[in-house]
């Protein structure tokens, strides 16, 4: 049987190259500098699941218009905006595997050249002639900074809760996936379409793919990664892997783990103590459970629809989110 991300990709290629297109035709940048930096992000090899799956929800609600990947890119620009932003925020020296734009430019580059992309997203959404797409965009950047700076606020925290983690990962990742769902539906139908399943689908998927990204940060080299392994915990961020354990373990194991965690310049050797520590707490697994309970989340959400190729996509995409090396 082919692996699901061949099984994906065979599925969604064309559309993968029409948003591809689309990303550089929409971008029209007013300056070369700002497609430098723009394009230093938007074209290293994201995986373009937002956009994609924008084009899929408008699929699935039978949009028949030619504008499915214009509006589509909205999603990929507010991704790299705010990965522009959360680079510099995270202090990250790596992103899909070549220099951050804060470091290859500087701090303000970076900073302006996110707001830019933010901007290109509202026109974007603008274009779409819809106020509830516009409301979504909106609402997508209020949660998205919200989250980042709720997150900035409790870093090396070690009193931090499931629910507060939740509350974050809602915020920073769910509230754009749900939206990039979301205005599939609106654009395919203005009145006709309950946009609500696709949206659940959508925020429960996000959930599900922030904690597989969190515990990539645990079970991957860099190189695979294309990030650096074990960012998360120099930059003291507590995930649910590391909340859980810290929860479960006896006295001694968490001081262990604390000291761990505390110490900004842990060595190799600490991390792969901490890291036997979140398995035989069973962070590690109540991660990958809780995960895979969104992931089952998201793909109940679509039962509603009749089946087609495109429903069966979406729910190998939930799957991917969580099987996925990158
Ligand atoms: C990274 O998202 C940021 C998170 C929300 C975890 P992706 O893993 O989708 O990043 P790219 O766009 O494919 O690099
Ligand atoms: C996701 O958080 C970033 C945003 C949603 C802006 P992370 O900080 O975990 O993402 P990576 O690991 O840097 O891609
Ligand atoms: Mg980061
Ligand atoms: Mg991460």
């Amino acid at each position: 049987m082919r692996d699901l991300k061949t099984k994906i990709l065979t599925a969604v290629g064309e559309d993968l190259e029409a948003i591809n297109a689309a990303l550089e035709e929409n971008l029209v940048p007013h300056f070369d500098l700002t497609h430098d930096v723009a394009g230093h992000i938007l074209f290293s090899g994201g995986k373009g699941l937002r956009p994609l799956l924008m084009v899929l929800a408008a699929r699935l609600c039978e949009y028949n218009g030619d504008k499915a990947p214009a509006f589509a890119v909205i999603f990929e620009y507010l991704h790299a905006a705010t990965l522009l932003h959360d680079d510099l925020v995270d202090e990250a020296t790596v992103r899909r595997g070549q220099t951050v734009a804060n470091v290859v430019w500087d701090n303000a580059t970076a900073v302006l050249t996110g707001d830019f992309l933010l901007a290109r997203s509202l026109s974007l959404a603008a274009d779409t002639g819809n106020v509830d797409v516009i409301r979504t965009i909106a609402r997508i950047t209020e949660m998205m900074s919200q989250g980042e700076i709720q997150q900035l606020h409790r870093k090396g925290d070690l009193s931090l809760t499931e629910a507060e983690y939740m509350a974050v990962i809602e915020c920073k990742t769910a509230v754009l996936f749900e939206g990039a769902c979301r205005t599939g539906a609106l654009v395919a139908s203005r009145n006709t379409t309950d946009p609500q399943a696709l949206a659940d689908y959508g925020y429960n998927l996000g959930l599900a793919f922030q904690m597989a990204d969190d515990l990539l940060d645990y079970t991957l080299d860099s190189e695979k990664l294309g990030k650096a392994v074990g960012a998360d915990l120099r930059e003291g961020k507590l995930t649910m892997p590391v909340i859980y354990a810290l929860a479960k373990a006896d006295p001694d194991d968490r001081l262990r783990m604390e000291g761990i965690i505390q110490n900004p310049d842990f060595s190799i050797a600490d991390f792969k103590t901490l890291i036997e520590l979140l398995e035989t707490y069973g962070g590690i697994g109540y991660t990958q459970n809780t995960a895979r309970n969104y992931v089952d989340q998201a793909k109940a959400c679509l039962t509603g629809f009749n089946p087609s190729p495109t429903r069966d996509t979406l729910g190998d995409i939930a799957d991917y989110a969580l099987e996925r090396k990158i």
